[in-house]
């Protein structure tokens, strides 16, 4: 098993990002060969400070050691040090099909209004996502259901690009997204997803953020007036108060439902302290080991360009085979 995925290093590391795939990717770190890394040139496709951008990629990787990767198991980089995943997208530029770009739902999030205004990166960037999984054979990619239509692309593109060229250049990477929190949503609003977007700092709990922190948001937290119920299905229209079961699931490592059978017919006013305490007991220790590892530039300098070097070598050979694939020569 091949396993490969990508976090972009904007803002900080939110409880969404840990749950909907940080933490499968350090489980899946005893299971296969993995290839994390922080997506910097992703990030770059809306305007980006340069110091700023600096910073956030080694605060990402060290948010990313905090929270369980292992940098002796699995190989840890920012893309900007494997030239490969530019080289690969061009040559999946001229592979992948307009109208297949114009499907994603994600483009036109973040475009909003101005799509004229938007760089050609944001448009682009799904297929630049397909050459960094591409590039390493990926057979398992662990990411949150945001993601799914973007790893279908890269599916149609890899399937196009081996029979356009008659070769089995690359394999069909599988999506791996599981938990009751491939999907974690705001805190204020049980509708949209928790994003590093979302001006609201109430909708989202981040690695950052200190216990009485987390504590008042939860406290905050949108809920409705009912007491919990028996079954997950009569949670079904209570977007929040599912979110809250689904969080704590998530933390355990269980089925919502065991969750719920803790607190059926109590009310938020129980609910919420109890899941507080479990969550300041999850991240306190990834926070602390985070804040501490943060100040230590040159270790995680020097994990970063390590991680590049096998990335590299991994990848040379696939880069070497797309291109000479289709007739360029080199
Ligand atoms: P990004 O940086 O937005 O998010 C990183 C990971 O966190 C997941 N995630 C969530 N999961 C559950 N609930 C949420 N509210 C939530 N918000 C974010 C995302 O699904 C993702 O797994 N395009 C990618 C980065 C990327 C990538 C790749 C991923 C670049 N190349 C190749 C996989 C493979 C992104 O912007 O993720």
């Amino acid at each position: 098993m091949r396993v490969v995925s990508g976090i972009q290093p904007t803002g900080n590391l939110h409880l969404g990002n840990y749950l909907g795939a940080i933490k499968n990717w350090v489980k899946m770190q005893e299971q296969g060969e993995c290839y994390f890394f922080l997506a910097d040139l992703h990030a770059i496709t809306v305007y980006n400070e340069p110091n700023i951008l600096r910073a956030n990629t080694r605060e990402m990787a060290a948010a990313l050691i905090a929270a369980g990767i292992d940098a002796d198991k699995s190989v840890l980089f920012n893309q900007a040090q494997v030239p490969g995943h530019a080289e690969l997208a061009w040559l999946l530029f001229c592979t992948a099909r307009i109208g297949w770009l114009n499907r994603m739902t994600q483009f036109k999030e973040k475009s909003g209004k101005n799509r004229e205004g938007a760089s050609v990166g944001l448009y682009a960037y799904p297929v630049l996502q397909a050459a960094d999984v591409l590039i390493y054979q990926a057979s398992h990619v662990p990411v949150g259901e945001d993601q799914k239509q973007h790893l279908e692309l890269a599916r149609d593109i890899a399937t196009k690009f081996n029979t356009d060229n008659n070769k089995e250049i690359f394999t069909l990477p599988e999506p791996f997204i599981s938990g009751p929190a491939a999907r974690v949503m705001s805190l204020r609003d049980g509708a949209s997803k928790m994003s590093k977007s979302d001006p609201s700092e109430a909708s989202r709990i981040n690695l950052s953020d200190d216990d009485d922190v987390i504590v008042q948001k939860i406290r905050k937290a949108k809920t409705d007036a009912e007491a919990l119920p028996e079954t997950m299905d009569e949670l079904k229209d209570r977007n929040e108060a599912r979110n809250l079961i689904a969080i704590w699931a998530a933390l355990d490592n269980v089925e919502p439902q065991k969750i719920l059978d803790q607190f059926a017919g109590q009310g938020f006013g129980a609910f919420k302290p109890a899941l507080a305490d479990r969550l300041v007991a999850a991240m306190n220790p990834i926070r602390t080991k985070f804040v501490e590892l943060k100040q230590d530039i040159d270790t995680i300098d020097a994990i970063l360009a390590k991680g590049a070097e096998k990335a590299r070598e991994t990848a040379a050979p696939t880069v070497n085979a797309a291109y000479e694939a289709m007739g360029l020569l080199r």
